[in-house]
């Protein structure tokens, strides 16, 4: 057995069965995550668990028909249709019976704000930035958490694609943090019977480089 073994058999799992996930796992699960590391230790995220099967499946209603309206921007019928046959991309969580979604505030970056103030020029401010440390703070808990749930024997889903409708979304479940977005929702639970394999990954020399 690799030592590894939890992160290679880790796979997106976008069918589930029905089966409840007990509360002790999802903070287990959660409780992962917040062990992730953050820019500067500032925990920029709050977590908000969903299980209530006829909230979910509003969400992915929601999320349908936000999908179907952007599409509607699409200059002609072929491009809405390939608009809309990736649909399940977006919708895929309503099926899970545990939705995670994933808050974050802003990362304070002090230096960022003395610099601002001392009128150095834009570009400077634009590079301290471009990292986006606190969506890579996010995504470090998320990756956790997956983890986590692959390592406790549950199939979980990164998604980001629900959030155009993150509005709608905070009104169906009637919750608001202020200085808080919705970044990304974690679908969770028992994986079906005969979910599709992880995708190969590109060859390792094609994405490592050594320097001597
Ligand atoms: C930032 C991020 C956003 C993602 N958003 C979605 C999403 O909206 N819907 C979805 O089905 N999968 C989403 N995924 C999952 C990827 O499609 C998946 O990780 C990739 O295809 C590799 O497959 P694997 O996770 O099985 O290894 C996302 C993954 C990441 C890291």
């Amino acid at each position: 057995m690799n030592p590894l073994d939890f992160i290679y058999n880790r796979k997106s799992v976008r069918q589930f069965k029905q089966t409840a996930v007990p509360n002790e796992i999802i903070v287990e699960i959660v409780k992962a995550g917040t062990y992730a590391p953050s820019p500067k230790h500032q925990q920029n995220w709050h977590f908000v668990v969903l299980q209530n099967k006829a909230i979910i499946e509003s969400m992915g209603e929601i999320v349908r028909k936000s999908h179907e309206r952007i599409g509607q921007l699409a200059k002609d019928e072929k491009d809405f249709k390939k608009h809309m046959s990736v649909i399940n991309y977006y919708t895929c969580f309503k099926d899970a019976p545990v939705v995670i979604l994933v808050y974050a505030c802003p990362y304070q970056m002090l230096e960022y704000k003395i610099l601002e103030s001392n009128d150095v020029p834009r570009e400077v401010l634009e590079v301290l930035q471009s990292p986006q440390s606190g969506a890579q703070g996010i995504g470090a808990a998320i990756e956790n958490m997956l983890l986590a749930a692959t390592a406790l024997g549950y199939g979980s889903c990164y998604m980001t694609g629900p959030t155009h409708a993150k509005c709608e979304i905070e009104t169906l479940i009637d919750f608001e943090q202020p200085g808080y977005e919705l970044m990304s929702m974690v679908a969770l639970g028992e994986a079906a019977d005969l979910t599709p394999a992880q995708p190969p990954r590109k060859p390792l020399e094609d994405v490592l480089t050594f320097i001597d």
